[in-house]
């Protein structure tokens, strides 16, 4: 995508224009957990390799444990090994390495934060930051409050003298949406909306941004992109992953706030938009809103007839036997958290009016996988119909993960003398196209906001909207349980996730 970034100076590379940040220093709050280790810093790694960090940067990682600067790289050298994109070359970690440091303190004193300034200063004078800073809330959320207010007491949110300060913030954005609006204040209090972004990784998958490229830039999709043509559109993304360690803050979740007020709907506002009045982030993400404002809310009766909700008890995986959700550790064994939704969700606007949306999400599913399947309305039932030949629905899909690519199913004469209606498949994958690797999301989403382009994120706005949506159905779900189906681990889920689409006369699709 060709993007305006104000701030970051672009080069050429092909026909596209390519950014590279202003040096800066890259704060980690929150440094020695998982997302540091799995996700940042192999993607800092990875942008290193690709000569995509800026000239002067520094990494440091702020938190409690007491650790040397020296413990810490060979720390996170070890999750770099296991969990970088690329091979770790030995030379290159070494001088990668080199520009990471490690700031004892807690959350919670002053004192760090104080010292943290003056650390940051002298890292300017040595390494020629240029003051610039970023600061990445990858703690826990519990934590997002103390850490925004010592950043404000210490004046580390203050940008001086031409440099710049922003701020990322990771998921989840808040349990509700007065939470979100208590947690957008508090940032706000110390950072200006547009020093501000939120994190959706699914933003910065390769294939979601090809939405946009691949809606916009052919003239054969977008004029068929209405209610005319389409009759429905399945969005799914299915894990066969279980709660993996994460039960303490998963089973106080649940599918439905994990996945679907973000990721899920962060891809129908993709596919539902208008054209935006441009490529900068604001133009995009006021049409993302539109959609957001534009869902029928559902709430009370009609949640129970158009969201179903359910757990997996035990069952299979890959031939492996997995446990039922409530014998999983710190699963509370009478849980009635939710590893799967599906649900009908209508865009009550002139393109989409009549067009269902299913969505459809679960853990313990027999196969990894996200797309979106948009259904085409039959042809008219006359011409074929002497040959008794049925004729699949022209069905696009867009897959998100894995093998990403988009496929169009069409229907074609089998060869032959007699009249043989078959689907066919016209298919193109990123691999075999672009012969190069696909980046992982959070390279593109760290390098973005070095660059102060927050196309990728989310605004306060579109938070809050999706917070909206997904409160009623939390708020109809807490007036009874009876309504939680269960599904055996390994399977598509429950059968009333199949009534649901059912009734449509569709039938969900086999990834
Ligand atoms: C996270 C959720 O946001 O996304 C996880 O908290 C989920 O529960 C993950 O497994 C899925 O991300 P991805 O990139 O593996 O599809």
């Amino acid at each position: 995508m060709l993007m305006d970034t104000p701030r970051s100076n672009p080069l050429r590379e092909g026909l596209a224009l390519r950014s590279i940040p202003d040096p800066c220093t890259l704060v980690i709050f929150g440094a020695t957990g998982d997302l540091t280790h799995r996700k940042l810093i192999p993607a800092l790694y990875n942008l290193a390799a690709d000569g995509a960090l800026p000239p002067a940067i520094s990494v440091v990682g702020f938190a409690r444990r007491d650790k040397t600067d020296e413990l810490f790289r060979s720390e996170l050298e070890e999750a770099a090994r296991k969990f970088s994109r690329q091979p770790i070359r030995d030379e290159l970690w070494s001088s990668f390495a080199a520009s990471v440091f490690y700031h004892r303190s807690a959350f919670d004193n002053l004192d760090g934060y104080t010292a943290l300034a003056r650390r940051l200063d002298e890292l300017d004078a040595a390494r020629g930051t240029c003051g610039n800073r970023l600061f990445y809330l990858a703690a826990g959320p519990d934590q997002f409050e103390v850490i925004l207010e010592n950043l404000r007491k210490s004046g580390l949110n203050q940008a001086r003298g031409g440099s710049w300060t922003r701020v990322i913030v990771e998921k989840p954005f808040g349990t509700d949406l007065p939470s979100a609006r208590k947690l957008n204040d508090l940032v706000q209090e110390a950072f200006d909306e547009s020093e501000t972004f939120r994190i959706d990784h699914y933003l910065g998958k390769e294939t979601a941004q090809n939405i946009m490229v691949m809606r916009f830039a052919n003239a054969l999709f977008e004029a068929m992109w209405n209610s005319r043509y389409i009759d429905h559109v399945q969005i799914t993304a299915s894990e066969p992953l279980g709660v993996e360690g994460r039960a303490g803050y998963y089973d106080k979740s649940g599918a439905l706030r994990d996945m679907v007020q973000n990721h899920l709907l962060q891809l129908l506002c993709l596919t539902a938009m208008e054209p935006p009045a441009g490529l900068d982030a604001d133009s995009i993400r006021d049409e993302k809103v539109k959609v957001l404002r534009s869902l029928r809310p559902l709430a009370g009766a009609g949640v129970f007839r158009h969201v179903v909700r359910a757990q997996y008890g035990a069952g299979s995986i890959n031939g492996k036997r997995v446990a039922a959700y409530r014998d999983e550790l710190n699963v509370n064994p009478e849980s009635a958290t939710e590893t799967y939704v599906a649900m009908e969700v209508n865009v009550d606007n002139w393109r989409w009016a009549g067009v269902p949306f299913f969505i459809r999400v679960g853990k313990r599913l027999p196969k990894a996988g996200t797309e979106i399947a948009v259904h085409f309305k039959s042809v008219p039932p006359v011409l074929f119909r002497a040959t008794g030949e049925s004729i699949d629905d022209n069905v696009l899909v867009i897959r998100i993960q894995p093998d990403e690519g988009i496929s169009l199913r069409m229907s074609a004469k089998m060869p032959g003398s007699s009249l043989r209606i078959e689907p066919v498949k016209m298919d193109f994958h990123y691999g075999t196209s672009f012969g190069k690797a696909t980046p992982e999301a959070y390279e593109r989403l760290l390098l973005d906001a070095m660059c102060g382009d927050a196309t990728l994120f989310a605004r306060r706005d579109e938070v809050e909207e999706a917070w909206k949506f997904v409160d009623a159905i939390h708020a109809a779900w807490a007036t009874r349980q009876d309504d939680l189906a269960f599904y055996s681990a390994g399977s598509w889920g429950p059968g009333e996730a199949d009534e649901l689409i059912k009734r449509h006369d569709a039938a969900w699709r086999r990834l």
